[in-house]
């Protein structure tokens, strides 16, 4: 109700301005423990889950590209977020591309940004880290190369960062699928994530991830990623966004990735592909125009351990994971599932 009267201000301001606007009304709602959306968006216990050696309270996140600098991440779990994801964070702080950057196509649900890592860099989030503790929920750090790196030297970026957050979180996430860095979706190859997974150990005992676009061949996106599990990737993040513009009617001229409803489909083929090859071999996490309880349980149910969103929560409003949590719930009831584990157990062993 809040949300529906707020709507019409923060879509009255540039997109980037309600973001901000959007996460300072987080921190005010943070003192008003009787907000009734704050209250309804827990995920109940049917929907909990074990994972990387952390309880998931549920299995939706938050995606990467929102908290960026980790401001917000400790209150996720007031939109009732099982886990969160920070970044992407580069090695030097950077400005990003020149404003606007990111735009609003409301009639199909969608958006299309061109921020280019805009982030504080990799010593202002160890202190921010610091500065916050332990989180509530679990923390998957995002991480990416600085857009003045040259090209042969990208995997020191990467280094750096798995070195600097290995210790400090539950799962890390190689982004090699953002369109908005010049060269950086020229790294999804298997001659450079064979030897950053293969080297990731040195670095870090966590699992180690990577995250990729929607804008290739599903069958080449297999390979690639069951060639990034082989040399040691505990998973896949799939998808991005995608530079595929022509998928809104009135793109912005100047470029950026479209996220939300218009990649639903493309995102779900892609990880339909995937978890074809790399169910039961790798974790597998689906993001792209998920919107609702039934969509994330379609995830589920072709493979996803867990989900994360980014767009719909922009147009839908912070009640919306409650409705998803209670939508996940009436999928497990039609399939006669007590709970998630047992969807994902099922799933793993068809004969059940
Ligand atoms: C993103 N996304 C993103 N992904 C990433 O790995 N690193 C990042 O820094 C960002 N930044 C970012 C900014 C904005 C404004 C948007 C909308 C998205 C991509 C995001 O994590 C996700 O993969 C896609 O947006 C698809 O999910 P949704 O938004 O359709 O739920």
């Amino acid at each position: 109700m809040l949300y529906r009267l707020a709507r019409p201000f923060l879509f009255s301001l540039d997109a980037e301005r309600a973001h901000g606007a959007g996460k300072f009304a987080l921190q005010i709602a943070r003192w008003a423990p009787g907000l009734a959306w704050r209250n309804g968006n827990a995920p109940s216990e049917r929907l909990a889950l074990d994972l990387f050696s952390r309880t998931f309270a549920g299995p939706i996140g938050l995606a990467a590209g929102f908290d960026k600098d980790a401001e917000v991440a400790h209150l996720m779990p007031m939109l009732g977020f099982g886990f969160v994801e920070v970044g992407t964070v580069t090695p030097q702080p950077q400005q990003g591309n020149p404003r606007p950057r990111i735009f609003r196509h409301p009639e199909e649900k969608s958006l299309q940004n061109r921020l280019g890592f805009n982030n504080a860099g990799l010593a202002a989030l160890e202190g921010r880290l610091d500065e916050l503790g332990p989180l509530p929920i679990p923390l998957g750090i995002n991480i990416g190369k600085n857009k003045d790196t040259p090209a042969d030297q990208s995997l020191d970026d990467y280094r750096r960062l798995l070195a600097a957050f290995g210790q400090r979180c539950d799962y890390l996430v190689v982004n090699v699928s953002s369109p908005n860095t010049p060269g950086l979706r020229d790294l999804q190859t298997e001659e450079f994530l064979r030897p950053l997974f293969e080297s990731a150990r040195e670095f870090t005992d966590r699992p180690v991830l990577v995250k990729i676009a929607p804008d290739m061949e599903p069958a080449r996106a297999v390979d690639l990623c069951a060639a990034a599990v082989e040399a040691g990737a505990a998973g896949v993040v799939a998808t991005n966004t995608t530079a595929d513009l022509d998928r809104v009617p009135e793109p912005v001229p100047g470029g950026g990735g479209l996220s939300g409803r218009v990649l639903t489909e493309l995102s779900f083929e892609m990880f339909e592909a995937l978890a074809k090859e790399l169910f039961g071999k790798a974790t597998l996490i689906s993001v792209g125009g998920i919107g609702s309880g039934r969509e994330a349980y379609r995830r589920i149910r072709a493979g996803a351990s867990l989900v994360q969103l980014y767009t719909a929560l922009v147009f839908k409003g912070p009640d919306l994971l409650g409705r998803m949590h209670r939508e996940l719930e009436e999928c497990l009831d039609e399939d006669g599932f007590e709970n998630l584990t047992e969807v994902i157990g099922a799933d793993r062993n068809p004969s059940k």
